[in-house]
């Protein structure tokens, strides 16, 4: 990034102090990343003009509908979908469920449906209940233990004719790894298969790409990509025209709306649409086109200058904590492998149990989130949900170098004393 310390200006989260009275590191991203003042100012500024209800009579109203339209396209800038593919919702597993529920109306005995060991249970769980509901196959793909990837044999047998959907993620949040998701998705629709993406985690490091991936269904979640608590789903408009919402009857009944259950938190889309448009401006500044409306030129050079300073993070942590005694990183450990993962790392450390030393490190204001959050299966293959599981630590584009260099010296003074 061409200046980190005016950048992080622009987010007055990041410049609170730990109880240590230094700097807080916030490396706790993968759970939520911190948002900047126009995204704060954004929702406050909405709620101070005033709120109101969809379709009402009378200006304000229409100042909502707007703002929902707004919403819409820069979701679509963002997930490279078409705005009628955006449903918003509360966050990504009440979408997914919300959806999965309708899929399994679809679903009977025989069909099969694939979901993977990598995955947030966000994107397993509301699948495997709709083939419980259903009376369908669950199939389940297994990840190679030695780099944490997905092993794409299995990838490749838990395939057939059978299979209806293909859930998977395209960044773990757990430990990184991005799985090939072109590759995937390819494979998925020559067996005939639906493909439900969770870009969750992946959105904070790398454009999304509903269409460039050719997939069905894509997950998402502004909080985690420096805007609001919301949640976002881009769907193929197919689907959200053939599939049926469980809804109220006097709601709306065209897509993508008719899939949006009762009010929705209209002050986060104005943060959302602030959010993407900080992205839009921080890709103006990093040889992006002229700033001006949002356009998805505009986010994908952004996210261009995110990879190149994240992969720079990521390759400092990785070289850093080989050094580190007794420090074992769960993941792609290879700083060559930067192409294959976010700067989000699963430590553990000999002697120290994960919760007591997220908690030595929260005291030295470093902010870092312990156990499996979310990915139980992966922790359940890997052996370490006994052990309390792991410390995640997670960076993002606005990071320092110094800042990986305080969190790998505050880890190495634990593992030597
Ligand atoms: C990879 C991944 N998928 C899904 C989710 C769930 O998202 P939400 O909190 O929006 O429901 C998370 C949340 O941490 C996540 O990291």
């Amino acid at each position: 990034m061409s200046d980190i310390s005016e950048l992080r200006s622009h987010f007055p989260a990041l410049a609170q102090a730990g109880p240590d009275g230094r700097p807080a590191v916030w490396a706790d991203c993968p759970g939520g990343s911190q948002v900047p003042d126009t995204v704060i100012e954004a929702m406050t500024g909405r709620l101070r003009r005033g709120v109101s209800n969809t379709h009402g009579a009378f200006s304000v109203s229409h100042e909502i509908d707007q703002l929902i339209a707004e919403a819409r396209r820069a979701s679509a800038a963002l997930t490279g979908a078409d705005p009628g593919e955006i449903v918003f919702g509360q966050n990504a597993t009440s979408l997914l469920f919300s959806l999965s529920r309708a899929f399994a109306r679809t679903l009977g005995p025989g069909d099969e449906i694939v979901v993977t060991r990598l995955d947030h249970d966000a994107n397993i769980r509301p699948w495997v209940m709709a083939a419980e509901d259903a009376g369908a196959t669950v199939r389940w793909v297994d990840i190679r233990t030695d780099d944490v990837t997905l092993d794409l044999d299995s990838f490749d047998a838990a395939l057939s004719e059978k299979t209806r959907l293909v859930a998977v993620t395209l960044a773990s949040n757990a430990v990184g790894t991005m799985p090939p998701a072109a590759e995937l998705v390819r494979r998925a629709h020559e067996a005939g298969a639906l493909v439900a993406l969770d870009g969750v985690h992946l959105a904070q490091h790398r454009a999304l790409d509903l269409h460039g991936l050719d997939a069905d269904i894509l997950a998402c979640s502004p909080y985690k990509f420096f805007g609001p608590h919301l949640g976002i789903l881009a769907v193929r408009r197919r689907l959200l025209e053939e599939w049926s919402p469980y809804k109220v009857r006097p709601a709306d009944d065209v897509a993508p709306g008719r899939w949006e259950t009762g009010t929705q938190n209209h002050e986060a889309f104005a943060g959302l649409v602030a959010a993407v448009t900080y992205l839009a401006d921080v890709g103006t500044s990093h040889g992006g086109a002229p700033a001006g409306a949002i356009t998805r030129e505009r986010v994908l050079s952004a996210y261009q200058a995110f990879t190149a300073h994240e992969n720079d993070l990521t390759r400092r942590f990785l070289e850093g904590a080989a050094e580190i005694p007794g420090l074992r990183l769960h993941g792609i450990a290879d700083p060559a492998r930067v192409d294959e993962r976010t700067p989000t790392f699963s430590v553990t450390l000999e002697g120290h149990h994960p919760l007591v030393l997220s908690e030595e490190l929260g005291r030295r204001g470093i902010y870092t989130w312990e156990g499996h959050y979310y990915a139980i299966e992966l922790f359940d293959r890997l052996g370490l949900d006994q052990g309390g599981g792991a410390v995640r630590i997670g960076f993002c584009h606005y990071h320092s170098a110094q800042e990986v260099d305080r969190v790998l010296s505050e880890l190495g003074s634990l593992a030597r004393a």
